[in-house]
């Protein structure tokens, strides 16, 4: 296959495509209209994030923080149960988006009013994070150094806690000058402590509407109509709807859990499917080949 000659990591075990003829045509397309047209909006807990390490789940933002000695054991149950209710929903491949949303903006909010409540201090993220088993992908510094090499804007578009992610990203040494962040941020009074969360609510189904509320920031990238989007949820598959003049989109979707269940549906929304694949090698090389 042409594709494999050019990307040969788009012959790997872990890589799905409905129509591998066509994302081989994007890309071409891509390439023909230089780096300089290419931004990347990608997800980040369990896209930029690993999903397992050695076996062990790898924490996302909110359990970053949810495991944390910021939060009282108390606390910490009652956390717990709202993963323990809401993740199966989350990944349920027999519901439909509409029936989940409100369930979703419900897990949220209870689980943001409880970090509320514990009075986290803000001075204590950084350790928080250094103390995280969080980990980015494998290959991530060339990821982010590589885009900004090349000035390629990345935006991270994330349902997670932003003052988190990016001391994450902060920590790894990679919260280069082309990395904008839209995200849930928190509030914190004169005294740095907790006391909400800043504007609209960001979940995982309505990251369409966060797009359009940003018309700033893709009208300031409207000179870079090809997109490579990464995400590992189908609502990550609407960030790129703020995109001004489109011309070509590559999405790369994560399938980290319930593989066989959901694997039809990422293969239907996503031009590559990952599945079980802790590294951004592939995302990696489709960079390469761009620039
Ligand atoms: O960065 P991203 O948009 O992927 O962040 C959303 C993720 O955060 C969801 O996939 C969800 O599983 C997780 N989450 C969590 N705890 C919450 C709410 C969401 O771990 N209270
Ligand atoms: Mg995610």
């Amino acid at each position: 296959m042409l594709s494999n000659v050019k990307i040969p990591e788009l012959s790997n075990p872990s890589v799905y495509m409905k129509n591998p003829k066509r994302v081989q045509e994007i890309l071409q397309s891509m390439v023909k209209a230089g780096s300089n047209t290419v931004q990347v909006i990608s997800d980040f807990d369990m896209t930029l994030t690993r999903f397992a390490f050695n076996g062990k789940r790898c924490p996302t933002c909110h359990n970053i923080l949810d495991n944390s000695k910021l939060i009282s054991e108390d606390c910490k149950e009652k956390l717990k149960e709202l993963l323990n209710i809401y993740y199966p929903i989350e990944i349920d491949s027999s519901r439909s988006i509409e029936e989940k949303l409100p369930l979703m903006v419900e897990w949220w909010t209870r689980a943001h009013e409880l970090l509320v409540q514990q009075e986290i201090r803000k001075d204590l993220l950084a350790m928080v994070v250094r103390e995280s088993d969080a980990m980015l992908r494998d290959g991530y510094q060339l990821f982010f150094n590589h885009l900004h090499e090349h000035s390629i804007p990345l935006l991270i578009f994330s349902a997670g806690i932003g003052d988190i992610l990016e001391e994450v990203i902060l920590q790894a040494g990679v919260f280069h000058s082309n990395v904008k962040v839209f995200s849930n941020y928190m509030d914190f009074d004169e005294s740095g402590v907790l006391r909400a969360f800043k504007g609209e609510l960001i979940h995982i189904y309505n990251k369409r509407e966060g797009a359009l509320l940003n018309t700033g920031h893709f009208q300031e990238l409207r000179t870079r109509p090809n997109v490579l989007l990464m995400g590992d949820s189908l609502g990550d598959l609407t960030m790129a709807d703020g995109v001004q003049d489109m011309e070509n989109i590559v999405k790369i979707g994560f399938l980290n859990d319930k593989v066989e269940e959901r694997k039809q549906s990422y293969l239907d929304s996503y031009d590559i499917v990952l599945v079980k694949d802790e590294t951004l090698e592939v995302p990696n090389a489709i960079l390469l080949y761009l620039t």
